[in-house]
């Protein structure tokens, strides 16, 4: 379940594989829908089912912070000291880079003094009405989430890299976890 030094625990792995798929979903789920008419029959659920998966993955994304800081962190051992210190900028960088982006995702969705309801299941209150907020928010949210996916880009060519080129068990330690003994 937990992190040792020689990989990723279970509870890891399916934080970083769900989440990366939810982020790379909602990103191509984003530039669709901003693109549909008005009569279009998706105009109003596409936004819904954004917003309701994106707020849903700002809870996931916070148990993910929490559970990777009260785990040992594997060992980057072997690595060359430049990448080291690239791969953790990245990572770091990857939560800051999704904490703005569901953030201003909130900020611009409840600007009006709307809640926003997940799925008709429950709702998350607006903090009140802010004009000129959603405009701000809005612009932020999609350059961050262009920036988020180039440097989704950069680390899959860098785990390959590691993975292939210098055949390092990175891949096979998010993947399948740490070598059984
Ligand atoms: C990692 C999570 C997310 C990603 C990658 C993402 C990505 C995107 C993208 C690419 C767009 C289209 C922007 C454009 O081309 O104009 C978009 C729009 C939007 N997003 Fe997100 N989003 C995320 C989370 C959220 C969350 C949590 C919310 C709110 C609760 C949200 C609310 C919105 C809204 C309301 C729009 C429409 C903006 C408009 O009408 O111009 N997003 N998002
Ligand atoms: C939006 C998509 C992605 C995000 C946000 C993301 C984020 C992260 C983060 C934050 C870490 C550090 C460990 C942690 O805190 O959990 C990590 C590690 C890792 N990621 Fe990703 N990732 C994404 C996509 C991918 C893809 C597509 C691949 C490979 C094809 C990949 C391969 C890896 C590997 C191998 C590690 C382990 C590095 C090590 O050995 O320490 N990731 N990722």
């Amino acid at each position: 379940m937990r992190d040792t030094t020689a990989g990723y625990g279970l509870v890891s792995r399916l934080f970083h594989w769900i989440t990366a798929l939810v982020i790379f979903g909602l990103f191509g789920l984003g530039v669709w829908m901003v693109g549909l008419g008005y009569y279009d029959p998706y105009y109003t659920t596409a936004p819904h089912w954004h917003k309701s998966v994106g707020m849903l993955l700002a809870f996931a994304l916070v148990a993910r912070f929490v559970w990777r800081v009260v785990n040992v962190k594997p060992s980057d051992d072997g690595i060359a000291p430049l990448e080291r210190i690239l791969a953790r900028v990245a990572h770091w960088s990857f939560y800051v880079l999704l904490f703005a982006i569901v953030v201003t995702g909130y900020l611009m969705s409840t600007a009006d003094g709307r809640p926003i309801h997940i799925f008709d299941w429950f709702a998350i209150p607006s903090p009140g009405t802010n004009p000129g907020l959603e405009s701000t928010a809005g612009a932020v949210h999609v350059w961050l989430s262009y920036a988020v996916m180039a440097l989704a880009a950069v680390h899959t060519l860098a785990a390959l890299k590691h993975h292939f080129y210098d055949r390092k068990p990175s891949l096979t330690r998010m993947w399948s976890g740490p070598p059984q003994v």
